[in-house]
């Protein structure tokens, strides 16, 4: 069969959708700064969808840093892949910046968080080990754990009665195999809106030999003093052996680090093939982030800030038995078994009758009749802000959701 033939037949799970949900919750065009309210279709609304967690997608701080690089440098400087012209010591200072802050030995500057996880992990592993992740991992792990040729194995989300059975069963493979045991959990989970158990899956590291990787995405900027992220909230920088984190949501940028022993990131530096062959951070980006790490040190206020709106929302949503108890971060994810046509017909209301906008996951992001209305809360929101949005809430899934 002709392959456009077929992909004609079939647009995939969520592509096959387009018609109805384009421009509503799939691909809609914001306009205005990127706060807590934007304008959607000239209609102002209170919007719950970024990762602006500490608010500086809208700093002019920040904008200014910005404007002054782009000026001084535009993006074409440096050129080529960091190993061949694409070098520069402000590459370098941000890597030793970050890694001091987060308290590892050393980090590498990653162009992208979803290509740069995917090569640290396919770089990491040869068909003799075993890799073991949790099952609400993010899509830049599934795919980076996809290019592994030996075993794969997947423990329930944040199970680690789970993970203990998978790692006895990984142990059994690499005995015989020779090779190693891989896990790999986030910090803050997007989905879920719960921490990983990064304690929980440390301390089986006396029962178990295994190199364990944290995806901290949603965690660097807000969690740990400072916002060092998730791992050094827990003192757990000796116990976990690679951290990624991506500079797309705190930092409000591009780019992302994996840090770690100097040793294995030097390893990275020179077996990275999403570093290799690609073109290096431009120069704006490089000192952007430079500068981020300062403001996101000083943004105390801005994360106390979050914590308050977070709390504000999150109460009154379980007041409404909305939430799940599990739900331990900023993240806020409302479940619903729903229809798809009901989705859209509760969408449409929530954003023009009541001026409301919230992520929509569906299948197969979460299995098929489940519906999430995931609310990111920011530093930026006010609680007439949730006031608001609690009250259309109560309005509109009264009407729809049984
Ligand atoms: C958990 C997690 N890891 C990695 C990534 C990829 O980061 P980037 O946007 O830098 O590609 C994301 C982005 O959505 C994410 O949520």
């Amino acid at each position: 069969m002709d392959i456009f033939e077929r992909i004609q037949l079939d647009n995939g799970p969520i592509g096959k959708l387009q018609n109805k949900i384009e421009g509503k919750f799939a691909f809609p065009k914001f306009d205005g700064k990127i706060s807590n309210h934007v304008f959607l279709n000239n209609k102002k609304i209170i919007c719950w969808s970024y990762n602006n967690y500490l608010g500086l997608a809208v700093s002019d701080e920040i904008h200014k840093i910005d404007a002054f690089s782009q000026q001084k440098w535009g993006l074409t400087y440096p050129m080529g892949s960091r190993m061949m012209t694409g070098d520069t010591e402000l590459h370098d200072e941000f890597e030793n910046k970050i890694a001091d802050f987060i308290n590892m030995g050393k980090a590498l500057l990653l162009n992208f968080g979803y290509q740069g996880i995917l090569s640290v992990i396919d770089s990491l592993l040869t068909p003799n080990d075993v890799v073991i992740s949790d099952a609400q991992c993010h899509a830049c792990i599934i795919d980076g754990i996809r290019l592994h040729k030996g075993e794969r194995l997947i423990f329930d989300h944040n199970n680690i009665v789970d993970l203990e059975q998978k790692l006895k069963i990984a142990q059994e493979i690499v005995e015989k195999s020779n090779g190693g045991i891989l896990v790999i959990t986030e910090g803050v989970f997007s989905m879920s809106g719960e921490l990983g158990k990064l304690k929980e899956i440390c301390a089986l590291k006396s029962k178990f030999n295994f190199r364990f990787l944290v995806d901290d995405a949603h965690g660097f900027g807000v969690m740990g003093s400072q916002g060092n992220g998730t791992v050094c909230a827990l003192d757990l920088e000796e116990k976990v052996d690679l951290y990624f984190t991506t500079f797309t949501k705190s930092m409000a940028s591009f780019g992302a680090i994996i840090a770690g022993e100097k040793e294995i990131i030097n390893y990275f530096k020179y077996n990275l093939r999403s570093q290799i062959f690609s073109k290096s951070l431009p120069m704006p980006v490089v000192y952007g982030l430079i500068k981020r790490l300062e403001i996101v040190k000083n943004a105390t206020e801005n994360r106390t800030k979050l914590f308050e709106i977070t709390t504000l929302l999150q109460n009154g949503l379980r007041e409404r038995k909305l939430l799940s108890d599990k739900v331990n971060s900023y993240i806020t994810p409302v479940y619903f078994n729903i229809k798809l046509e009901d989705v859209l017909i509760v969408q449409t209301e929530l954003v023009y009758n009541h001026g409301i906008y919230c992520s929509i996951v569906i299948y197969p992001v979460v299995p098929k009749g489940v519906v999430i209305f995931r609310l990111t809360a920011t530093s930026l929101h006010t609680q007439e802000d949730v006031n608001h949005t609690l009250a259309s809430f109560d309005d509109v899934f009264k009407k729809y959701i049984k």
